[in-house]
């Protein structure tokens, strides 16, 4: 058997924050899912989560994952305090319990699996994750003889000069003989530097501690305050990012960009300086993202270009040009061939194939048909103080420079809208429409001016 406790109650003070500390989120994920889908593939029979500080909040963050419960530690008097709570909860429980941190977020699930098969076949009371850690400020230290069996582990306020010296870090990751565990538990003290219940007073407690000392400490990193999460984002961008040139993707200056685990691309794709792609992104081969560009949650297909723009929540085809300066607004797609220039928005609007928006025109809650041509500042007058209306321009139609096309309103196919004009009925396919006053000229202007 194997129950899983995840310590979240903490009141994460360092983090000089109004968001919980397991709440914080490390490239939009917050820490706690972020330890829990470390835990994913484990099966266990139950899953804890120790929360006291903001409880109510972090329970509600967390609700939509299945088969969790939530123990209630009040008041937080430490570590080892929060696994207490579990004592009366699991009378009669025999297995393991694995005990981690919710303030460990880059932990790999197969790190875990080994911790777990390690101990299992060590017979051990507990074993523990380490890393040796180059300024280790912060962490407990971990006391052990060459054979890895662990004697105790002191927390860095309660080292003396000489402890400091060693760089062997407790993780906070633990797996425990429940029974071996339960049976010390109660007798854990709080008399220490910071007068609190520490877990890692178990470990001397136990007759046989072991440690796994991990190769890439990274990933036992702890996020204690927003130095260490700036850290862990950094850590987490570039394992993404080396997976990804290995899979054929170009960064022309790694450092920075910023990509997210959902996205995915295609060989070959170029992410220029300064792009960031967050939340579920897919990028088809050959596309060049960038430099300075920003998209979130959407696809685009391959042989894209998007320059110096931003692109939420929509679908771009393939061989499609954007940019600089475009900004592609939610629930926009845009077929393939399209052209979409500077100084352009779009909101809400299918885009068919071959259609081009070269220069400073807002388009919204629109269809434009295939190979439409928007002239130089159209405008679709989509808002009439209380809702908003639809636009439709057929197949082939043009709309002449500084165009308003007052909605709802409908451009038949082949249509051209006269530049300068205010479009505010329908208009037949193959018409030409135009609404402007016709152009006065009085002649010899100047020199009437100049006689009076
Ligand atoms: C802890 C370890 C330290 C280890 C480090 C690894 C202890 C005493 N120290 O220190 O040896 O090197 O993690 O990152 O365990 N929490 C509760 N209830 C409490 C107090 C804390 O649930 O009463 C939770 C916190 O929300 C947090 C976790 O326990 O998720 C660890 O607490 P934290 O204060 O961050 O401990 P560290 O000082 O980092
Ligand atoms: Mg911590």
């Amino acid at each position: 058997m194997l129950a899983i406790a995840i310590l979240a109650a903490g009141k994460g003070t360092r983090m000089n924050s109004s968001i919980p500390k397991v709440l914080q989120e490390l490239s939009g994920t917050t820490l706690l899912e972020r330890v829990l889908n470390s835990c994913n593939e484990l099966k266990p029979d139950k899953t804890f989560i120790i929360v006291g500080h903001e409880a109510d909040r972090i329970q509600q963050k967390i609700s939509h994952i299945p088969q969790l419960e939530f123990v209630h530690q009040t008041p937080q008097n430490g570590t080892g305090h929060a696994i207490q709570q579990l004592l009366p909860i699991l009378n009669g429980f025999s297995g393991e319990l694995l005990v981690l941190n919710g303030d460990v977020p880059l932990l790999k699930e197969e790190t875990i699996e080994h911790l777990i098969s390690k101990h299992r076949s060590a017979k051990a009371c507990v074993s523990m994750l380490t890393a040796r850690i180059e300024n280790p400020k912060g962490y407990g230290r971990v006391f052990s003889d060459d054979n890895g069996n662990v004697e105790k582990i002191i927390e860095d306020s309660d080292c003396t000069e000489t402890e400091l010296m060693n760089n062997l870090t407790n993780s906070g990751v633990y797996c425990f003989d429940w029974q071996r565990l339960s049976y010390i538990l109660p007798n854990l003290t709080n008399k220490n530097e910071q007068k609190e219940i520490y877990i890692t007073d178990t470990i001397k407690a136990l007759s046989k501690a072991i440690h796994i000392e991990v190769d890439d400490s990274g990933q036992v990193s702890g996020v204690n305050d927003k130095k260490q999460l700036a850290e862990c984002e950094n850590l987490h961008q570039e394992r993404l990012r080396n997976y990804w040139m290995k899979e054929g993707v170009r960064f022309i200056n790694p450092t920075s960009s910023t990509i997210n685990e959902n996205c995915r691309f295609g060989k070959d794709v170029v992410i220029e300086p300064q792009t960031h792609l967050r939340g579920k992104c897919i990028v088809g081969k050959n596309s060049v993202i960038g430099p300075n560009t920003y998209i979130e949650n959407s696809e685009i297909g391959s042989d894209v270009s998007i320059f110096y723009s931003v692109v939420k929540d929509s679908t771009i085809e393939s061989n499609v040009q954007i940019g600089p300066f475009a900004h592609i607004r939610p629930k926009t797609s845009i077929s393939n061939n399209c052209k979409i220039g500077n100084f352009v928005e779009i909101k809400q609007s299918k885009v068919m194939e071959g259609s081009k928006i070269n220069h400073l025109s807002y388009i919204g809650d629109s269809e434009l048909g295939e190979d439409v041509n928007i002239g130089a500042g159209t405008i679709t007058a989509n808002f009439d103080g209380e809702k908003k209306h639809k636009t439709k321009i057929g197949r082939h139609s043009k709309t002449g420079a500084n165009s308003v096309l007052v909605a709802p309103v409908d451009i038949g196919e082949d249509v051209t809208i006269g530049a300068g004009s205010t479009i505010t009925k329908d208009v037949p396919d193959k018409s030409l429409a135009i609404e402007r006053s016709k152009q006065f000229i009085k002649s010899n202007w100047n020199n009437y001016h100049k006689s009076n």
